[in-house]
């Protein structure tokens, strides 16, 4: 594919991952990057493709106009891939405004100036969050968007703006709804590799409540195939349903990264939950309108895991300056200090 690809908040994990992965299936795609490099994002993440001729980074936030139209003007942009969003729900508890503009106001800023540059395909990409949560059965596209959390219904509000700008503009933009994704360059504050990196250093791991959530887990190289897949050809005004099949509760996935890195089940601290009753019980996806489409996940959810705890154990140069920088410390203080103590 001949293109300049604009994708946003490609120094984070799934972005930096669809940057690498991007750049190793379309060699002669130009690749543009807007991040804000906040505390998730990583220009080490992009290692891979910096000196590439074919690569441009720019620092900038999406909900600045004139960074975006500047962007759209001098790069001559033919597809956008929009990751760039506060994604972490814990933190979002801290402060539920904060998100707005990325999740919602930067989204619109993008659409308007792709659709003013005549884009040729955006995809916006969302999570199963907005649906809320689901006892039994699985979502489906045409479910109501009910969000739970301040996260949740940041994104849900993001493709507000997408399918407004859809119907204002006819901008050819499709969403994509993905599971918890994990894999290599995930920032060490998530679940998973926060409990691999606290595991390897013998340290307890604070548990929410009984650990009984469902999450759907997909790898990220699977979810960046997803991407492209909705990005090269999904119906424009679409939303996509991006799962991995994998249902665990969070209590068995620690389990399996206990057994990977073989320690003990003593690790684990059952901590009160700071949702309480409203933590989402479960999050699963109907996938067969991108199955429709040719995508289905590849990875086998225990080879994957295996892979990215292995890719943790490798690279502790990329995350232990993470963990240890006060910011992150003093994130970890506030949100397992009170549980955890002296174990902290
Ligand atoms: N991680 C998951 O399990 C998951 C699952 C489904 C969907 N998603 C969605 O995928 C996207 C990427 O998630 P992630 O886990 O890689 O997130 P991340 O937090 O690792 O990365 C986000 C990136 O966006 C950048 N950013 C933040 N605000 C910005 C702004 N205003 N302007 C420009 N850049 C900004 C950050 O610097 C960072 O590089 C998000 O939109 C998220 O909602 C994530």
């Amino acid at each position: 594919m001949n293109t300049t690809i604009l994708i946003t908040g490609g120094a984070g994990f799934i972005g930096s991952n669809f940057v690498n992965w991007w750049a190793s299936q379309h060699p002669d795609s130009r690749i543009v990057v807007l991040d804000a490099l906040t505390y998730a994002g990583n220009l080490a993440n992009l290692a891979g493709v910096w000196q590439s001729p074919r690569f441009r980074f720019y620092p900038g936030r999406i909900e600045d106009p004139t960074v975006v139209e500047g962007i759209f003007r001098c790069e001559r942009i033919t597809h956008v891939v929009n990751f760039a969003a506060e994604s972490h729900n814990d933190r979002s508890l801290l402060d539920p405004t904060g998100l707005i503009a990325a999740n919602v106001a930067g989204v619109s800023v993008l659409l308007r100036s792709a659709a003013a540059h005549g884009v040729e395909r955006f995809v916006h990409v969302s999570t199963d969050e907005v649906y809320g949560h689901i006892r039994d059965g699985l979502f489906s596209e045409t479910d109501p968007l009910q969000p739970r959390t301040f996260y949740s219904a940041g994104k849900a509000g993001g493709e507000m703006q997408v399918r407004a700008h859809f119907i204002t503009s006819g901008l050819p933009v499709m969403v994509t709804r993905g599971s918890n994704t994990f894999g290599p360059y995930q920032f060490p504050e998530k679940i998973m590799p926060f409990f691999i990196t606290r595991a390897l250093d013998h340290r307890p791991l604070p548990l929410y409540g009984d650990g009984s959530q469902v999450r759907d887990w997909l790898y990220v190289e699977d979810h960046c195939e997803g991407i492209a897949t909705v990005l090269e050809r999904g119906v424009p005004g679409e939303a996509y349903n991006l799962g991995g099949g994998n249902e665990l509760t969070n209590a068995s996935l620690t389990k399996r990264i206990l057994r990977l890195l073989d320690r003990s089940d003593d690790l684990i601290r059952n901590i009160p939950d700071p949702r309480g009753a409203s933590h989402d019980a479960r999050y699963a996806l109907d996938c067969r309108k991108a199955a429709g489409l040719g995508w289905r996940p590849r990875q086998d959810f225990d080879a994957a895991l295996a892979t990215t705890v292995r890719w943790y154990v490798e690279h502790q140069d990329w995350w232990r300056p993470i963990v240890a920088s006060e910011p992150f410390q003093a994130y970890v203080r506030r949100f397992y200090g009170p549980a955890l103590g002296s174990e902290l």
